[in-house]
């Protein structure tokens, strides 16, 4: 769609309800962050002014989600919001089967329990910290085959979330396709930056996954969002749509986990869609057991419903340019303020290079735990930790992984704040990037045994 070149464009929705925010005080934010143990999970959400931790199930719903939440039908078992569901995901996504769970890690703890062998190993385009931590308790090994590009934050590769077709074939002689599970690919690569993979490349890695008889295992979360820098960038997909391009993408894999909470637009809910029936006889087995009844798997039916509704507002252009395009619009005046930041600018979030804005910090000293403490203190935005912390111990040797990307993720809720909060969002962040000289690291004084990024706890390294 052509742009005329003297016109703004502004979020595809008016207000019908707001939230009031509370401002705080600098010393209250001090006695906030310190009382949260310098983790950004624990400071309480009401201290915090524009909240930027996660993209995750805090969307704003539609007037038409909330309409679809007073149809619920909360019958035990076989509720009509059930059966919607199952209908929009096979128009939308065109998978067969459908299993509910009450978040993705849900549909990740049913498929991993089916599908994986102790000694199995499961080659990725990059790990995702829940759906890596389900492969493994299930005994598997997981294997990121992502191109080098993703680990570099100033690589300007147009599809960085990529498998490298070399490194996955070298799994494959390796271990031996027997012992492969699955492929797992995330579409909008998370950890990666939220940095697409492009169908050129998924076309390939289907064709290699075909020739050795393993499955693809697609992690949905923001398919939309994927197919939105398809549309932009992948020559032959300009003049198609995003819901086109979604069914292509998830026509070339198998299956997919799903957190409704990001592309569906909901607060809570995600499941777990198969082709395969007997892989979906298994996972609807284990779902009674772990989340509910194969017909609600851990929601209600309004949520249900809900996610049916937000399935579709999810592949609308309007939508979804809009939500893309508030990320680039965050990402472009940080640029300007010189901020250091992975290009090009991903899909759900701005992430902030720690490892080049605190370059007086080791790894070890944690400067993506500090910096999203930094963020706080100066304005109240609440931001995320994506390096040492997240990536956790290596379980063999004991020893923090230290990956090559130690980010900052200032995520964005969907449909929720304005450009102006953006401006307050970046105006802060430059404002301690001018400051960056003084910031100081911190030493863990807890440190839960699982995805310990959620409720560890630091103190200022002296
Ligand atoms: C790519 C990806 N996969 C899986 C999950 C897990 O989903 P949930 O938080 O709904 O359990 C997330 C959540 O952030 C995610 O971003």
């Amino acid at each position: 769609m052509s742009e005329p070149r003297r016109r703004s464009w502004a979020e595809p929705f008016k207000i019908k309800m707001v939230e009031p925010l509370k401002m705080t005080t600098r010393e209250e934010r001090e006695a906030a962050i310190r009382e949260a143990g310098y983790n950004t999970f624990l400071l309480r959400s009401e201290d915090v002014y524009i909240d930027l931790l996660t993209d995750s199930g805090t969307s704003a719903m539609s007037d038409r989600q909330w309409a679809g939440m007073m149809l619920g039908d909360e019958a035990y078992a076989g509720s009509r919001n059930f059966y919607h569901l199952e209908a929009a995901v096979r128009e939308i996504y065109g998978y067969k089967h459908l299993v509910p769970t009450h978040q993705g890690r849900g549909a990740e703890h049913l498929l991993s329990r089916t599908l994986i062998k102790p000694g199995d190993v499961i080659p990725g385009n990059m790990y995702f910290t829940t759906t890596r931590l389900h492969q493994e308790l299930a005994g598997g090994l997981f294997v990121d085959v992502i191109i080098d590009e993703a680990h570099d934050p100033a690589s300007l590769h147009p599809f960085k979330g990529d498998v490298d077709l070399a490194k996955l074939q070298k799994v494959i002689d390796e271990v031996g396709a027997e012992h492969i599970p699955y492929v797992c690919i995330a579409t909008a690569v998370n950890m990666a930056g939220g940095q697409p993979i492009s169908l050129a490349n998924l076309h390939k890695v289907r064709a290699l996954c075909n020739e050795h008889g393993i499955r693809i295992i697609h992690d949905a979360t923001r398919v939309a969002e994927n197919a939105y820098f398809i549309k932009e960038r992948e020559p032959g997909y300009a003049d198609k749509s995003i819901a086109t391009i979604v069914l292509e993408i998830c026509g070339l894999t198998d299956g997919c986990t799903m957190s409704a909470k990001k592309d569906a637009l909901v607060n809570i809910g995600g499941f777990l869609a198969l082709n395969e029936w007997k892989v979906f006889e298994a996972c609807r087995n284990l779902v009674v057991v772990y989340e509910g009844l194969h017909t609600y798997g851990g929601m209600a039916g309004r949520d249900m419903e809900a996610v049916a509704i937000g399935l579709g507002e999810s592949v609308q252009f309007d939508h979804i340019r809009a939500r893309v395009g508030q990320v680039k619009y965050l990402g472009e005046k940080l640029q300007a303020y010189g901020v250091p930041i992975v290009v090009p600018i991903g899909s759900h979030g701005v992430f902030l290079d720690a490892k080049t804005f605190l370059p007086q910090l080791d790894q070890d000293l944690y400067p993506a735990q500090a910096l999203a403490a930094e963020l706080y203190l100066d304005c109240g935005v609440r931001a995320m930790e994506r390096g040492n912390v997240s990536a956790g111990r290596d379980p063999k040797t004991g020893q923090n992984r230290r990956p090559s990307l130690e980010l900052v993720r200032l995520t964005l809720p969907r449909r929720v704040y304005t450009q102006a909060h953006m401006d307050v969002v970046a105006e802060s962040v430059a404002e301690v990037y001018d400051n960056r000289a003084t910031v100081k690291g911190l030493k863990m004084v807890y440190e839960p045994s699982d995805l310990r990024f959620f409720q560890a706890r630091f103190e200022p390294f002296d």
